[in-house]
């Protein structure tokens, strides 16, 4: 993940016989879009773009860094409880990190490519697995659409297997969450704040628009090097 860190380095105050002991305590900052906010549109409106990428994953970073420094802290104080307790909004702060990282790299302008279908390797493994790419959307938007509540629907490669999946999970759970060999190769997020600004409550039509800006060529890319 191309990532921006900042490193902080703290002084433990219980340091034995006065020495100084550093941690390194990586934290997160929001990436770059890799293209305008408005370059998607009309399948995905630049409010929507600017809103998502500016406050909402902005609000995952910040929330995730807190509960890290937090997390820091409980550790070295060796408070279990505090530490358990961190859990949970890790889960959900550090998912949405991950996840909404993969989505703007999921997606690409048309003039770039966005919604060219998947080539070579990946375009194979989708005709022998679900038959056509057809399918596949059909699959994807069906379980798109009948997710209740908040989440994502995924297309993922199980690694051990060698095969695709398509997977569903709530919330901001990471993909890796339905199994510890399944890697991304395309994430759809069905939280509201993704659409809701220009389809309403049409969650269906914003399932079948983001197709015409899917950026295959990075979910081929993610196959080939986790499938060569
Ligand atoms: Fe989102």
């Amino acid at each position: 993940m191309a990532l921006r860190t900042l490193l902080t380095r703290k002084i433990l105050a219980d340091s034995p016989l006065g020495t100084l002991r550093f941690r390194g305590l990586q934290t997160f900052s929001l990436p770059d879009l890799p293209y305008d906010y408005g370059a998607l549109e009309p399948a995905i409106s630049g409010d929507i773009m600017q809103l998502h990428h500016q406050k909402h994953h902005q609000t995952y970073i910040t929330n995730y860094n807190k509960a890290l420094e937090q997390l820091d802290d409980a550790v070295a104080k060796g408070d279990a409880p505090a530490v358990v307790k961190l859990q949970s909004a890790i889960k959900f702060n550090g998912g949405g990190h991950v996840n909404h990282s993969i989505f703007w790299k999921n997606l690409a302008p048309v003039r770039e490519g966005g919604g060219e279908p998947p080539k070579s390797s990946l375009g194979w493994a989708i005709d022998n697995h679900f038959g056509s790419l057809e399918v596949l959307i059909q699959k994807m938007n069906a379980e798109g659409a009948a997710l209740q509540g908040s989440g994502w629907i995924w297309l993922g490669l199980d690694t051990e297997l060698k095969r695709l999946v398509v997977e569903t999970t709530a919330n901001q759970d990471p993909l890796v969450t339905k199994g510890p060999n399944l890697v991304p190769l395309l994430g759809i997020d069905v939280w509201e704040h993704a659409y809701y600004l220009q389809y309403k409550n049409v969650r269906p039509d914003y399932l079948k628009n983001i197709w015409k800006v899917m950026n295959w060529k990075y979910a081929g890319e993610v196959f080939d090097k986790e499938c060569p």
